[in-house]
């Protein structure tokens, strides 16, 4: 069930964030769409749900972006070796017809974006973002993992770089400066973030969100990624929804 990954770098990001990057020793004969998700065992600790955040097939090399939060995070930054790789698991996105992208994240949701301007590459399709965090040392270049993005907008929360404020007022005045020149929002953050993005955008766009919730088998099995009160679970139907599929999710006060 997993796929044994050498781990072969952890490079300091920003002051949060940090990229793995594993190379899968046997034949992997699929590759990830974007915001479909893995679940990485670290041996003697647990398995955690990581976004993939790139994926370059001819060298079968994975790599994630992530915040330590807890064990298991710490333990993907500061161990060596051998770990496991489930997956490739979730939904994803497709960006075939899709034309111009707005990419909106916040804080390590900007992981999913490198695997996404990856495919945006072949099928001819710009992503631009939008980026918020807490403050300025949050954030990195996002060019340094990123393929040909279009536009980026920073944020930040106490107003140290880029556009002031939180995300989706930031959003919001972006789109009336600029006039809505995308068809597609794909916003990935915290659960907040999303009900107000998708409470308050012209309705003319369509937004996708990506979800997180708990999720532990990652392959329908165990029922602890529900998204409460919907009878949908994050593992198989998404975690990458349209806002009107997952409205009682964002509105209720489960995780
Ligand atoms: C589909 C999916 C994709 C994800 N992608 C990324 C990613 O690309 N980068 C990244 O940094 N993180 C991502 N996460 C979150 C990541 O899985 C958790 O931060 C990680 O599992 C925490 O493990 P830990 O052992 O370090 O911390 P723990 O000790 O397990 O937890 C530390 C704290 O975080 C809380 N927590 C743990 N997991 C979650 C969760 N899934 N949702 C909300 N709170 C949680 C715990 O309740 C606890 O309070 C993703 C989660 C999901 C479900
Ligand atoms: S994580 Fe087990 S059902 Fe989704």
């Amino acid at each position: 069930m997993f796929k044994p990954a050498l781990k072969t770098k952890t490079e300091q990001l920003s002051s949060t964030l940090y990229l793995a990057e594993f190379k899968l020793v046997e034949p992997v004969h699929s590759k990830p769409l974007p915001l479909q998700f893995t679940n990485i065992w670290i041996p003697g600790v647990d398995e955690i749900p990581m976004s993939i955040a790139d994926y370059e097939e001819e060298k079968q090399v994975l790599r994630i972006i992530f915040k330590v939060v807890g064990e298991g995070t710490r333990s993907l930054r500061d161990r060596s070796g051998f770990f496991g790789v489930k997956g490739f698991l979730g939904n994803g996105f497709k960006t075939r017809g899709h034309d111009r992208i707005l990419f909106v994240a916040g804080g390590s949701g900007i992981a999913p974006l490198p695997l996404l301007t990856r495919y945006c590459t072949i099928d001819n399709c710009i992503v631009d973002v939008v980026w918020g965090v807490k403050s300025s040392d949050m954030l990195f270049n996002i060019e340094k993992v990123a393929l040909n993005p279009g536009s980026v907008y920073y944020a930040t929360e106490d107003c140290s770089y880029g556009f002031c404020g939180m995300v989706p007022q930031v959003l919001q005045y972006i789109i009336e400066k600029e006039g809505v020149k995308w068809s597609t929002i794909i916003a990935v953050g915290p659960k907040p973030m999303l009900k107000s993005i998708c409470s308050t955008i012209d309705p003319s766009i369509e937004v996708y969100v990506s979800l997180e919730t708990m999720v532990k088998c990652g392959l329908g099995a165990c029922g602890s990624c529900v998204l409460k009160p919907l009878p949908k679970l994050l593992c198989i139907h998404g975690p990458v929804f349209k806002c009107n599929e997952v409205n009682e999710f964002l509105e209720s006060t489960h995780d």
